[in-house]
């Protein structure tokens, strides 16, 4: 696997795999198996498979976690290479910022949800990504649907950007207890790790509500608000794959997303049904 540090080494990279299909999966680090899952489907999928680590600045708001964000390359590059990439794209902030310019998310998606409390924050998501798919250029890029919001921003940005690359979704990958695979876990101690899972339980109650016959969201958030207690919940939503808000579950075509504070640690988790 080959190490890239500077955007110039990742141009003589793609100069001597031209024409081939690239896939490119674009991380913060902190590899976990839920990005070995989008690396090795990358890894399938194409002859050359890219993964980029950098914690983007951008898509931090001010008091957020930004400096204690875990970083551990060598570990990064160990679980690239483990999972079969062919190359690992490490760049620092000066390269990819140049300048303040920037890419601002479509509002109607990114004012809700996530970017209720954090607004900005796709601006940021979609500025990285832009600057990542006009340097690499892959055919695939892949996305995990742990962050479903973003993955639907991201659709959106290269549906309204033109870039001809095909966003490939990817499922949750979940510990054995349930809890989503989330570089953020490492924050949770102990007990918070138990406590985390109450996402997940809220999820398979709500979906046992919807097999039993029962499709009302206001009925489903309130059964699921019971199971997360005594969390702190910032929202508890039942969308449809757009992300507008519904009154009742629609059989493959809703989305339900939580979003609750363990200890000081905000997490999120979803259900595509
Ligand atoms: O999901 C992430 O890790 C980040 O938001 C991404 C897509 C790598 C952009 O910085």
């Amino acid at each position: 696997m080959q190490i890239l540090r500077n955007i110039a080494e990742v141009k003589d990279f793609l100069i001597l795999n031209q024409g081939k299909e690239i896939g490119f999966v674009p991380t913060m680090g902190a590899l976990h198996a839920g990005h070995e899952s989008l690396i090795k489907k990358s890894v399938q999928d194409n002859e050359v498979s890219i993964v980029s680590v950098f914690v983007n600045p951008t898509q931090f708001l001010a008091g957020e976690d930004l400096e204690k964000y875990p970083r551990d390359e060598a570990h990064d590059i160990e679980v690239a290479k483990a999972a079969g990439a062919t190359a690992i794209f490490l760049p620092d902030v000066s390269q990819m910022y140049p300048s303040d310019i920037s890419i601002k998310a479509p509002s109607a998606l990114a004012s809700i949800l996530e970017g209720a409390t954090r607004p900005g924050h796709f601006d940021g998501v979609c500025t990285i990504l832009a600057k990542f798919f006009n340097i690499i250029r892959p055919m695939r890029a892949y996305f995990g649907k742990k962050d479903t919001q973003q993955l639907i921003i991201v659709q959106n940005l290269v549906k309204s950007l033109f870039f001809d690359i095909e966003i490939v979704p990817c499922d949750i990958i979940r510990a054995g207890d349930g809890l989503a695979l989330s570089s953020r876990n490492s924050y949770l101690d102990e007990s918070e790790l138990i406590e985390a899972c109450k996402l997940y339980r809220a999820l398979v109650k709500a979906k046992a509500l919807v097999s039993a016959g029962t499709f009302s969201s206001d009925v489903i958030k309130a059964e699921m608000a019971k199971v997360l207690n005594p969390l702190k919940i910032d929202y508890i939503e039942i969308c449809d794959r757009e992300l507008n808000s519904i009154n009742q579950i629609q059989i493959d075509k809703s989305i339900i997303l939580i979003a609750a504070y363990v200890g000081k640690t905000r997490l999120i988790d979803n259900l595509w049904l």
